[in-house]
């Protein structure tokens, strides 16, 4: 890895790493902007196959969170914490650890809970630091509200891309039934869509079929039915050369994170195909509204409108991409660096110091 000449490219501000054997811990935090405040992500741990991808998925989740903060206009900057490890070894003294290892930061980084993390967790980070949001769930933890920001989101392009108003009988397959997915689902039965949903958990899938009234689809041909929207709502990557050229919805519209396999080239066949694109930063945004108001005074009329800005950006995010004939990847990522800039010349005005978090 070309190390130096990637963060340079990427626009990372710091990069981390953490090594304390005794305890267990590999870490990388990486920092990729403090430009509106103090750099926010969740920390996953994952049996990465190499130092390199933990090192590539840390780097490209903490841009994801400055793109996402700053579309979901949150005066916040985007980091991500991965700790290398197999789930099974997962213990206090590893946990206590990375606390310490964030607390180093001094509130240059705030982290919450991602893929096999738990609230408790974090209860044993947040023993070392009081730098970590989301231990309490407030408001029952940031997927419902992921999931009411990708209903706002299928209602933006469904509205741009189909001229359709109502949800209803709308065909919308569903991919991942999980925290979030589940929720999907059951926002989109009660406005009266017409269902297909996958899970590689089969009997997850049975369930929610028979409780709202859905389709079940194998894993392998979810995304290549002919219907409205289909929604990856499972693990990242998912879009690349050979799953899209399967792909017969007009829309894509989920929550899953880093769904482009290559930001580029993916962002652009959708564009070739003539499938709208809804950039997963922008629309699964509603989690991180969530932990940011859990950290500054939970507050649902301000929830609810950023969560509403979801859908307006989106929509501004199309009418930029048509306009420009550019992707709606690049479109977003555009808006966000503009809001970037904005936010910063208007700092810089009134010499006013970025928002300082303490607990
Ligand atoms: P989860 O782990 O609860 O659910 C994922 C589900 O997808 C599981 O039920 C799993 O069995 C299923 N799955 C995995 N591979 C599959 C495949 N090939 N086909 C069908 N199903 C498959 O995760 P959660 O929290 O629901 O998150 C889903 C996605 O949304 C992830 O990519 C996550 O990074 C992203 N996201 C989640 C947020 C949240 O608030 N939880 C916030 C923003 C993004």
């Amino acid at each position: 890895v070309k190390l130096f000449e990637t963060i340079q490219e990427m626009g990372h501000q710091q990069v981390l790493f953490h090594h304390d054997p005794e305890a267990g811990l590999k870490a990388i935090i990486a920092i990729h902007s403090q430009d509106l405040g103090p750099a926010m992500g969740a920390t996953r741990l994952f049996p990465y196959q190499s130092e390199g991808h933990a090192l590539h998925d840390v780097l490209r989740l903490s841009r994801g969170m400055t793109y996402k903060a700053a579309c979901a206009n949150l005066p916040v900057g985007g980091g991500k914490g991965v700790i290398i490890a197999d789930p099974s070894h997962k213990n206090d003294s590893m946990l206590k650890a990375y606390g310490r290892f964030v607390e180093s930061l001094k509130g240059q980084f705030i982290t919450g809970q991602d893929v096999n993390l738990s609230p408790p967790d974090l209860k044993k980070i947040r023993s070392e630091t009081d730098y970590v949001v989301g231990v309490e769930e407030i408001a029952g933890g940031p997927a419902p509200l992921t999931a009411a920001g990708v209903l706002l989101g299928i209602k933006a392009a469904v509205e741009f891309k189909l001229q359709r108003q109502s949800l209803e009988g709308l065909k919308v397959a569903v991919q991942g039934l999980g925290n979030v997915g589940s929720s999907v689902a059951r926002l989109l039965a009660e406005r009266g869509a017409d269902l297909f949903i996958s899970d590689i958990k089969t009997d997850v899938a049975e369930e929610l079929a028979d409780r709202y009234g859905a389709t079940v689809v194998s894993p392998a041909e979810i995304h290549t039915l002919p219907v409205d929207v289909f929604s990856p709502c499972a693990m990242g990557g998912f879009l690349n050369s050979r799953t899209i050229s399967q792909i017969q919805a007009p829309i894509v519209a989920g929550a899953a994170n880093n769904q482009l396999e290559s930001e580029q080239q993916h962002g652009q066949l959708l564009t070739a195909r003539d499938i709208l694109y809804c950039p997963d930063y922008v629309i699964n945004a509603g989690g991180l509204i969530n932990v940011y108001h859990d950290m500054i005074g939970y507050c649902d009329q301000k929830v609810m409108t950023g969560l509403n800005s979801i859908y307006d950006t989106l929509l501004e995010i199309f009418d930029k991409a048509k306009s420009l004939e550019i992707t709606t990847h690049e479109a977003a990522k555009q808006l966000a660096e503009e809001r970037i800039r904005q936010s910063k010349t208007q700092a810089d005005r009134q010499t006013s110091k970025p928002l300082a978090y303490s607990a």
